[in-house]
């Protein structure tokens, strides 16, 4: 009988016979590494069928029947493509192939640096590496990388699937090339990877975060204050400014330095340059400071946007010579 079905096969050719009767159900299969599967084959007529390749007791041919069903109780063939097979009276031969997607979860998802590690400096390029270890397939793997700001913002960064129609598991390595800017310093970088099976995988599609890394920017001096101040009398001139690392400043008053005034009295109106200095880069801000006697005066402070690294108070004073 095993000999007689296997010559037959040669003779088959799958899906291409016009009449043919028999319907695979279902009509196809996603199923875990090792799980149990079974699916049915029927004909319209009594007749002669069988399941090729057969596994574990499942039946591999019949006579005198309308179903025959296909099990396996632990699928373990990454490359099985099942086939029910008809021969009728007539002489009539016909198959259908049943489709199965044999899935696996990564062991592992990490995230790295390609050749680097400690800060990363503004405006220069890394590579990012996300490793996927030990899934399949890896055709219906979406890799993302994203971005957790300090507030717990997340930002796509970016979203990757590979065309392979390998279908053993193997590790992946999906890259990004990353340009940091001084909003990502102390931000966390991250991958994760998405095994998206369609509608007959499991629902959700399951998702495998990596650890995050966290990521320090070094990144030259940033003002944040306005160019026009208005203070009033008594108080003190204040101006933020960013940096990483912590950045030196130097107060000019007409091109001369000098320490900001605490108590601004009305003869410390005038033009303020403050130059900022580490060893990534340097700044300049130059604000026109007005100073009102009266009570009506509003907005006499200028505010950082964002998180300040650096808040210069107006006793700082580091004097550089530039
Ligand atoms: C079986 O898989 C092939 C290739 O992946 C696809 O083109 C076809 O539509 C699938 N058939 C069914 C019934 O899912
Ligand atoms: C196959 O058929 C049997 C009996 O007809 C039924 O109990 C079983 O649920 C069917 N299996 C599938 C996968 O359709
Ligand atoms: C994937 O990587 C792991 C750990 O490095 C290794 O043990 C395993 O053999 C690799 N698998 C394949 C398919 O390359
Ligand atoms: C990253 O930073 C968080 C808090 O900001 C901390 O809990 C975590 O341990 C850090 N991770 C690493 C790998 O340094
Ligand atoms: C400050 O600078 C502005 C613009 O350059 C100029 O118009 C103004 O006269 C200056 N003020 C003082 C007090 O020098
Ligand atoms: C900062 O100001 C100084 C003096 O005005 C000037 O010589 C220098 O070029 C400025 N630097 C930058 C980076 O703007």
């Amino acid at each position: 009988m095993h000999t007689h079905t296997l010559l037959l096969l040669l003779l088959l050719k799958p899906g291409v016979c016009e009449s043919c009767s028999l319907v695979v159900s279902p009509a196809g299969l996603v199923v875990k590494y090792g799980a149990p599967v079974s699916a049915n084959c029927t004909s319209d007529t009594v007749t002669s069928m069988g399941w090729v390749p057969s596994q574990g007791e499942s039946q591999v041919f019949r006579t005198g029947v309308k179903e025959l069903t296909w099990r396996v109780d632990s699928l373990t063939d990454w490359n099985i493509k099942p086939q029910c097979f008809e021969m009728s009276e007539k002489g009539g031969q016909c198959a259908r192939v049943l489709n199965v997607t044999v899935y696996k979860l990564p062991d592992r998802v990490s995230i790295r640096y390609l050749s680097h590690s400690g800060p990363v400096v503004e405006g220069h390029q890394y590579s990012l590496h996300c490793v996927v270890q030990n899934t399949a397939p890896i055709e219906h793997l979406r890799v993302t990388f994203f971005k957790v700001s300090t507030n717990g913002e997340q930002t796509v960064l970016y979203t990757q699937q590979l065309n392979n129609d390998i279908r053993e598991p193997v590790n992946e390595s999906f890259s990004l090339q990353f340009s940091p800017t001084s909003v990502d310093d102390r931000a966390q970088l991250c991958c994760s990877a998405m095994l998206d099976l369609g509608p007959q995988g499991p629902q959700p599609p399951p998702v495998m975060e990596s650890e995050c890394l966290n990521t320090t920017v070094h990144f030259a001096p940033e003002f944040s204050c306005s160019a026009k101040l208005q203070v009033r009398e008594g108080e003190g001139l204040t101006c933020d400014v960013r940096g990483n690392p912590l950045p030196s400043v130097t107060w000019l008053r007409d091109g001369k330095m000098l320490t900001p005034p605490t108590h601004l009295s009305r003869e410390d109106a005038g033009n303020y340059t403050l130059m900022a200095l580490n060893r990534i880069g340097k700044a300049n801000h130059t604000m026109e400071v007005e100073v009102l006697h009266d009570r009506a005066a509003r907005g006499a402070s200028c505010q950082a946007a964002g998180s300040a690294t650096v808040a210069l108070l107006l006793h700082q004073l580091i004097h550089w010579l530039y």
